[in-house]
């Protein structure tokens, strides 16, 4: 249950370094930032900070461990699966000062317990919650774009030109195990567990679709184009009245977009961003493509053609370059350079068929509904997955400011269609 790799020591970095990260991707904003519009794809800020710190309580130290609650209205403020999305502006939730020395001592607590103990069930719920955290950390990222907050103030690398990436490969089809096999270290409960899938041959892009592409299907009247959307995919761009992508606005040099606080000229050789499902859906249309399934997408990031034959490799990678943790060669991850790199960088991690970027740049839509794998039974998390099959589609691979250390190839993102706040672009395949 618990991978091997994880001491009580190592788990007590990661804590450290979570709550850190958490508390700089706020530590800038003014208490009324904190609060902010009640938007349905956002939580005010201040509650999200006590929520990650009610989560590692909750299940490291009041379920894990028998611990008294630090604070007894903390469930009623901060469980999210009991506490009304809506109603999360009106709550008397705690100051700031107040919420930030809440998360530190109940991080102190964990702490603690990490130096007296290391019992495998200590260790996954430690982990699990750090994990947690990262993804409320990526979403405490694109709250901030939501808003037009500035971009956090973390240390950042310059973000190199690299230039654009055309063309597809040919990944070979047969039989392919989707899903991580047992032996994997730490996997949620939808990534459980790996199942024979039947592949076709297929050909796939090398690169996810870049703003300069998706800047051709908008000046071709790609949203005011019917015939391009299905009927849900229309409806939503109607309602929407969505003309362009997310943040783009025509400036008399062409289009710009709204990266955080300012407005800059597309960057033509990097991703697509901020685009949802059905305009994914509406630009392959236009293109003569179509998005991969999962299976095809963990195929070209996970498989090794077979040796001397024809099909899979029975083998699989765990990242597309194999099977080394991410590092700043492989993948651009962890907000190490605050944004986005053109499709062409990262050429040390491209997949054994020569996908790039598969992990990190930008998450990339899958074709499917999010739906649980053979044999699904939910973690102790019970919400975790399982109220939102069906109704949600998958992503993989990560973004920019996704946290390495919570990635694989199997590793499965779910989002409804209609969102277009987050970091999603996405990639296509050959019909
Ligand atoms: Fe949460």
């Amino acid at each position: 249950m618990i991978p091997a790799m994880h001491s009580s020591d190592s788990l007590r970095t990661l804590t450290e370094d979570a709550r850190e990260r958490s508390f700089a991707l706020i530590a800038d904003l003014s208490d009324a930032q904190l609060i902010g519009p009640r938007l349905a794809i956002v939580n005010p800020l201040l509650w999200e900070i006590g929520h990650v710190a009610w989560f590692q309580e909750h299940w490291v130290l009041n379920e894990g461990l028998g611990a008294a609650p630090l604070r007894p209205d903390a469930d009623a403020l901060y469980d999210s699966s009991a506490v009304a999305h809506d109603t999360r502006w009106t709550l008397p939730l705690p100051s700031r000062s107040e919420t930030l020395a809440y998360a530190r001592a109940v991080r102190d607590g964990v702490l603690e317990r990490l130096r007296r103990a290391a019992d495998p069930e200590l260790l996954y719920l430690t982990l699990y919650a750090v994990f947690h955290e990262d993804m409320h950390g990526e979403a405490f990222t694109y709250t901030r774009q939501t808003l037009g907050y500035p971009a956090p103030r973390l240390p950042a690398e310059a973000i190199e030109p690299a230039g654009p990436l055309p063309g597809d490969v040919e990944v070979p089809g047969g039989h392919f195990l989707l899903g991580p096999t047992q032996e994997a270290a730490f996997v949620f409960d939808n990534e459980k567990w790996a199942h024979d899938v039947e592949l076709r041959p297929f050909r796939i892009a090398r690169a996810p679709v870049t703003q300069a592409e998706l800047a051709r299907f908008v000046d071709d009247h790609g949203y005011d184009r019917p015939e391009l959307w299905s009927a849900a995919g229309w409806s939503w761009r109607a309602a929407a009245a969505a003309e362009h992508p997310l943040y783009w606005r025509r400036s008399p040099h062409g289009w710009e977009r709204r990266d955080f606080d300012r407005w800059l000229a597309l960057e033509p050789h990097r991703p697509a961003l901020h685009v949802n499902w059905y305009e994914a859906e509406a630009f392959c249309h236009w293109a003569g493509r179509r998005l991969p399934s999962e299976a095809e997408w963990e195929a070209a990031a996970a498989g090794e053609p077979a040796a001397g034959a024809r099909g899979l490799s029975s083998h699989k990678r765990a990242f597309p370059w194999g099977d080394e943790a991410p590092t700043a060669r492989h993948a651009n991850l962890d907000g190490r350079g605050m944004g986005c790199a053109d499709v062409a960088a990262f050429a040390a991690g491209d997949s054994a068929f020569g996908c790039r970027q598969m992990v990190g740049n930008v998450w990339e839509w899958t074709s499917g509904a999010f739906e649980p794998y053979p044999g699904f039974t939910p973690d102790m998390y019970r919400d975790y997955s399982q109220p939102w099959f069906g109704t949600h589609k998958v992503l993989r691979g990560g973004c920019w400011v996704t946290r390495g250390r919570l990635l694989r190839n199997t590793w499965r993102n779910f989002y409804t269609p209609d969102r277009r706040d987050v970091w999603a672009g996405f990639r296509t395949c050959a019909l």
